[in-house]
């Protein structure tokens, strides 16, 4: 397996880096490339980790080299929120990186695996969706937005509300990935009840979990550590998928058929072609259901900035 990440000199990037070299199976490769000078060195200092995952890295214009063979690409390039700032702000500069980035994509490895990390991820995937169209190589079940984020927020804070071990606490998160599009399911949690005021403060906490980094960070940035680690949990799965390892169900931003909007994050069973089903994303309440439907106008909106962005 070659997993490439686009983006790697980045607080994401290096931090994904990290706990991929350390993670992937035996005799895989990790491919770091970045246009900031620094990135060979990113992959020096990782190569002494004594681990069998060979790491090479990759500076300059051209993506290219780090692409050659690989099965895996995750991209986190681009810029990272502010304080006072949403995701869209991002648009301007993102969407021409990932536009790019995607480009070489689609002539150097277009069967490969490629999760969209960079924001406003709502409208990059569906960016990233036009350029492969446009270049005759899109397939739906290999494009991903990244929206792990959002699930192990959801488990944590749910975890730290009633006492309950992390690890054994999932949530399907459905929708997109900012706002009001990002939308736990907490009502499906096997065992755990909570009171419709617990519902309310929970799903605003995880729809607003991005600001309490960025205004902890105070100007230094967007989650980054948590992300790196959403992002593995996201490329190993996506890894085991193509090994070919049964039940590997993850949440993704997905163009999946769904009957709410082009693409809409569900939770989707990984095999050795990407997508290998869109699983139903089960029964909601009634509080979830108005949430989902309310939000759809916003998320449509998102996507169509994309389509028109490539057009
Ligand atoms: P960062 O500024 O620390 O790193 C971004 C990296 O991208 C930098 O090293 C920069 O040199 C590189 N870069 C810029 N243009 C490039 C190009 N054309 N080709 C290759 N590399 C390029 O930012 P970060 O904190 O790592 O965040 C990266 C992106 O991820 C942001 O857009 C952020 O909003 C997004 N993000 C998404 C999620 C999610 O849940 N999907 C979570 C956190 C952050
Ligand atoms: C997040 O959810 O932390 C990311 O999308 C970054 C951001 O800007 O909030």
């Amino acid at each position: 397996m070659k997993v490439a990440v686009l983006g790697a000199a980045g607080g994401i990037g290096q931090a994904l880096a990290l706990l991929l070299k350390t993670q992937l199976p035996s005799g895989s490769k990790l491919s770091l490339y970045d246009i900031a000078p620094v990135t060979p060195g990113v992959a020096v200092d990782l190569s002494h980790i004594p681990t069998d995952v060979e790491v090479k890295g990759f500076a300059g214009e051209d993506p290219t080299p780090a692409l050659e063979g690989a099965d895996v690409v995750l991209i986190s390039a681009g810029v990272a929120r502010k304080p006072g700032m949403d995701r869209s702000d991002l648009f301007n500069i993102n969407a021409g990186i990932v536009r790019s980035l995607i480009e070489k994509v689609a002539v150097t490895c277009p069967k490969a695996l490629v999760g969209v990390i960079t924001n406003p991820v709502n409208t990059t995937v569906a960016i990233a969706a036009e350029v492969l169209k446009k270049a005759g190589v899109y397939d739906k079940n290999r494009l991903f937005g990244v929206t792990t984020l959002d699930v192990i927020r959801s488990e944590t804070f749910v975890a730290e509300a009633k006492g309950l071990k992390p690890e054994d606490v999932y949530i399907n998160v459905i929708g997109g990935h900012s706002g009001v599009t990002i939308l736990p399911l907490l009502s499906q949690i096997e065992g755990v009840s909570f009171s419709d005021e617990e519902v309310a403060a929970l799903t605003k906490r995880i729809q607003n979990a991005g600001t309490e980094v960025v205004e902890a960070k105070a100007g230094g940035g967007s989650a980054t550590l948590s992300m790196g680690q959403a992002a593995c949990r996201f490329g190993l799965s996506l890894v085991r998928g193509l090994q070919g390892e049964e039940n590997v169900i993850e949440c993704a931003y997905v163009d999946g058929g769904s009957e709410h909007a082009e693409f809409f994050a569900q939770p989707v069973r990984l095999g050795k072609n990407g997508v290998e089903e869109v699983l139903p994303y089960g029964e909601v309440s009634a509080f979830e259901a108005e949430a989902r439907d309310s939000m759809l106008e916003t998320l449509k909106g998102d996507i169509k900035i994309g389509v028109e962005f490539v057009k």
